[in-house]
């Protein structure tokens, strides 16, 4: 076996030998050697001179890296509600099946293994898997025998039909988003108006955060560029975990001219001269797209030094790719992902906007938010505030997916209505419907004269249907499973709450739940909304709070008993575990900072 050693060198020469470049190193190593052995994260290690605990944490943090052999094909199912609603365990026990391998573990010749993971980004056309982090969707039983067969070749994945990794978008409805603006117009648009005349603009047009958050983009921004300091940041969001959401997927696959030039006049308002695409690591797909065009950006005097000559105006954008955790879409997470870090979000003050990348100002934003930029920079914020709500400007665009005719994206103007969505899409007999994601809100049929606006019903855009056979109690499952592996570890009541509500679910599922669970489901979710320590906890217990409260005899049909259990003392419950976090934040700490 060749030394791994002169691989590993010339990976992280590519990377400069920077450190903060870890996951793209990490990433890359996987896929020359298949996976991340000691002896790799050793050579990394003293390469990029950081402790070997540094890279080993990093390593273990991110479920698209892997520390123990995965064979040559890593294939690993999508396992959102909605794959779960068009057959993705079926196909997946047919491709274990085919391919003679366990769940998780690696073929006796060494291949291939084959696994599930949370979301994909794809459900618009699920069922869908991920080989070597490429997508493929629109799984069938025939679509799994050709990927077996190609595996059983050994074809390498490049070499693979084109055709298995044609992503549709989907785009069913559009306003003023979903249209390109030619090349260079929006930029040329935000230098005529000047830095102070186009942060007036963004702060006119009310456009709020479309993340999920909504914090008003043009305070962000002039908060960014009045912090002390000459060096500053703009991070574009692109991990879009959340599951159901695949909408910036479609931006940046069609629009991105408008996401990188938004990025650009970020820049330009905020003063900032280098920017960042977090993208998530499931959306491999795009990468080398989305890197053509930045070259062509540069090529063409749109990203660089003095951006269509207008001097001081410099400006340039690396992407950066996820490596699998929900958590790292957070932002301040995120930012620490990017300082090559385990993402772990971070206490708050002081906030990014003041001490963010590498401790320097910076500004966050979603992939939406900086599209719409762009529109704000060619027409102005007071004709960008005419659409929409009052107090939620512009269109915002919705992933819609689930039981309805036409899944895809959808753009419409802030504060439409829910039923509106679901006539549109040829949703029938709907008995719920999810919006916001896993930690969004389940309305049913009588909320759904209830606006898509964030001082009604706010979404980052997951808008997932379930029909009136949908048992929505499985669908609360599987949203605490999601949370249960996608906590971060960090804090007690969250590391611990999503274990418990993931339990308990899977009791109650079991028929050995009794009304005691549920009570103790309701003080979980409770617990963790009140003492998680970021926004993953807070929002964790949802869904289950709403599939109790609203389909209670979901619920109630497989307990047994009467409520006869003394309920338990959460807190000191808790205690023991909180011991253990606090001893694992002080080696955290040390990993992180040594
Ligand atoms: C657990 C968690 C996951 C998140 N994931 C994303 C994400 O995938 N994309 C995103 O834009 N914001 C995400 N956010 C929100 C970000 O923290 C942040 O508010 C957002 O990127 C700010 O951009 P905006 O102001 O343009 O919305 C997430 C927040 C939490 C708590
Ligand atoms: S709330 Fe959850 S995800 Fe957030 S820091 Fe705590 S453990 Fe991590």
């Amino acid at each position: 076996m060749p030394s791994a050693d002169p691989i590993v060198s010339a990976i992280v020469e590519k990377y400069r030998g920077d450190p903060t470049c870890v996951v793209q190193i990490l990433r890359d190593a996987q896929e020359a050697l298949d996976w991340v052995s000691p002896e790799t994260v050793e050579t990394i290690a003293s390469l990029l001179k950081i402790p070997r605990t540094r890279v080993q944490a990093v390593l273990r943090f991110h479920t698209l890296l892997y520390d123990r052999p995965h064979g040559r094909y890593r294939v690993l199912f999508a396992d959102n509600i909605t794959d779960r609603m068009t057959g993705n365990i079926a196909l997946f026990e047919h491709m274990l099946s085919r391919l003679k391998v366990k769940r998780g573990e690696v073929s006796s010749d060494g291949l291939v293994s084959v696994d599930l993971t949370s979301d994909a980004g794809m459900c618009d056309q699920g069922p869908s898997v991920l080989v070597n982090n490429l997508a493929i969707p629109r799984i069938t039983a025939r679509r799994v025998d050709e990927i077996c067969a190609l595996i059983r070749a050994q074809a390498p994945v490049d070499e693979w039909p084109a055709e298995l990794f044609q992503v549709n978008d989907n785009i069913r409805r559009r306003e003023t988003l979903l249209t390109p603006i030619a090349p260079g117009v929006a930029l040329d648009a935000a230098i005529a108006r000047g830095r102070q005349g186009m942060l007036d603009e963004m702060k006119r047009s009310n456009v709020r955060g479309r993340g999920g958050a909504g914090f008003p983009v043009g305070r962000k921004w002039e908060t960014a560029r009045n912090a002390p300091g000459v060096e500053r940041y703009v991070v574009c969001n692109a991990d879009e975990g959340e599951p159901g959401t695949f909408k910036d997927r479609v931006l940046l696959n069609s629009f991105a001219v408008r996401v990188l030039e938004g990025m650009a006049i970020a820049g330009y308002c905020v003063g900032a001269s280098k920017g960042f695409i977090y993208l998530r690591g499931e959306y491999k797909n795009l990468q080398a797209k989305l890197q053509r065009e930045i070259d062509e950006m540069r090529a063409g005097g749109r990203l660089g030094a003095s951006i269509r000559g207008a001097a001081g105006f410099d400006f340039d954008i690396e992407i950066r790719m996820g490596a699998g955790g929900y958590i790292c879409g957070e932002g301040t997470a995120m930012v620490t992902s990017l300082e090559g870090k385990p993402g772990r979000p971070r206490v708050r003050p002081p906030s990014m906007v003041l001490v963010g990348y590498l401790g320097k100002p910076t500004v966050v934003d979603n992939v939406e938010s900086l599209a719409h930029a762009t529109e704000i920079a060619v027409e102005g914020g007071a004709r960008f505030a005419k659409r929409g709500s009052r107090f939620s400007t512009g269109t915002k665009l919705l992933s819609v997916s689930g039981d309805c005719e036409r899944p895809g994206v959808y753009e419409y103007q802030m504060g439409v209505t829910i039923g509106r969505v679901l006539e549109d899409c040829g949703a029938k007999a709907v008995s719920a419907v999810q919006v916001g994601g896993a930690s969004g809100m389940l309305l049913t049929p009588d909320e759904f004269s209830r606006r898509i606006a964030f001082e009604d019903v706010p979404t980052g855009g997951s808008f997932m249907i379930f029909g009136v056979d949908r048992d929505i109690f499985e669908v609360a499952r599987n949203f605490a499973h999601f949370f249960a592996h996608e906590s971060c570890g960090f804090c007690t009541p969250c590391r611990v709450g999503t274990t418990i509500q993931r339990n308990i679910m899977d009791k109650i599922a079991e028929g050995r739940g009794a009304h005691y669970e549920v009570n103790e489901l309701k003080r979980v979710v409770e617990f963790m909304r009140r003492f998680s320590h970021c926004g993953l906890g807070e929002t964790a217990g949802n869904a289950v709070r709403d599939a109790l409260n609203k389909f209670r005899p979901a619920f109630e049909r497989r307990l047994h008993g009467k409520d006869f259990a003394p309920a338990i003392d959460l807190e000191r419950a808790l205690e023991p575990a909180r011991r253990i976090t606090a001893r694992d934040d002080a080696e955290a700490h040390l990993v992180t900072e040594g």
